[in-house]
């Protein structure tokens, strides 16, 4: 087992971000995805970002270069075997999720931890498919995983005190304060925030404006992004996943979703990522105007 080698399974918005937040630590990432496509947007989207950041001055040359080389891609799952460390972050369906520890219960290391990147679905449920739940917990990355400074640390039935130990160490090495969320859909943050972010949709559902809604919370409340702003920078899909988790999972009508961001999702707008969402977005990512 290599302790220097962390696998991050999924290159999508979150998996990406993760795995250069671990590269820049110093840490050798392999970040592995079964899609091509998923691959090369990742490469695109750090180069993007790496050159936005040496073009200000935020990076030089040099760091960029070492950043990238300790961080690899590949195509095969195979290859997270010798990590110390496993972080899976792949899409927020259980059955995938299930599938994959399935599959990483057998190519790790048995002394390997896994960590689950779930925003809220249950860390025992995914752990009983394995043989070693005691080694799996939840460690929760926000977004743009590089820049949050939180981990959300959740802890399965059966999750040992060593393990526990192991991810709060290594979230101290990557730079991350930790907090204890409970194992309850959407732990911690996502408990309170999400349901915040549906209520603006509500009221653009009703006919408020998105800037209106967003410049509220910017400026009475001191929020860096407004709710329907965030949504989009988030993804639809990812916020309705999480808001239909906490319905389901508490069977409490206060958490109902609103049904214009099903409507939005079924439309394939599904914010910044797909070019459309509350706003619209110009091939680079700038707000070009509002969709309501
Ligand atoms: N990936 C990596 N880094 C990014 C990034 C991204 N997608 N977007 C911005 N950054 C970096 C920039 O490179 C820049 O870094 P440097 O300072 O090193 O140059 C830094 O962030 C600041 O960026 P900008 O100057 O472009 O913009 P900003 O000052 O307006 O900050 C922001 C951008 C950090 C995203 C800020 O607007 C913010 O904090 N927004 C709120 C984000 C938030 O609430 N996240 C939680 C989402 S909920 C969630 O994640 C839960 C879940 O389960 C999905």
């Amino acid at each position: 087992m290599n302790k220097n080698k962390i696998a991050v399974i999924g290159a999508g918005l979150m998996g990406n971000g993760i795995a250069q937040a671990c590269a820049k630590a110093g840490y050798d990432v392999v970040n592995v995805d079964t899609f091509e496509d998923a691959i090369e947007k990742a490469k695109a989207t750090v180069e993007k970002l790496f050159s936005r950041k040496v073009e200000k001055g935020s990076l030089t040359e040099e760091e960029k270069r070492k950043i990238l080389s300790h961080n690899s891609y590949s195509k095969n799952l195979e290859d997270a075997k010798d990590a110390f460390l496993v972080i899976e972050a792949v899409p927020e369906k259980i059955e995938i999720k299930k599938d994959i520890f399935k599959k990483l219960d057998d190519i790790a290391d048995s002394e390997t931890v896994i960590v689950s990147n779930t925003s809220g679905l249950s860390i025992s449920e995914i752990a009983s498919v394995t043989n070693r739940p005691d080694k799996i917990m939840g460690a929760h990355f926000f977004y743009p995983a590089p820049v949050m400074k939180l981990l959300e640390l959740v802890r399965g039935l059966v999750t040992s005190d060593e393990t526990y130990h192991i991810v709060k160490e290594y979230a101290k090495t990557i730079g991350k304060t930790t907090v204890d969320a409970p194992e309850f859909p959407g732990f911690m943050v996502n408990r309170i925030l999400v349901p915040m972010q549906n209520e603006a949709a509500y009221m653009v559902m009703e006919g408020s404006k998105p800037e209106d809604v967003d410049n509220a919370m910017k400026l009475g409340c001191n929020h860096p992004m407004g709710p329907i702003e965030l949504t989009d920078f988030v993804g639809i899909d990812t916020m309705l996943a999480t808001m239909t988790g906490l319905y389901n999972g508490f069977h409490d009508s206060k958490y109902r979703p609103c049904p214009l961001l099903e409507t939005m999702v079924k439309a394939g707008m599904l914010g910044k990522k797909s070019g459309q969402g509350f706003y619209k977005y110009d091939a680079k990512g700038n707000k070009i105007g509002s969709n309501f």
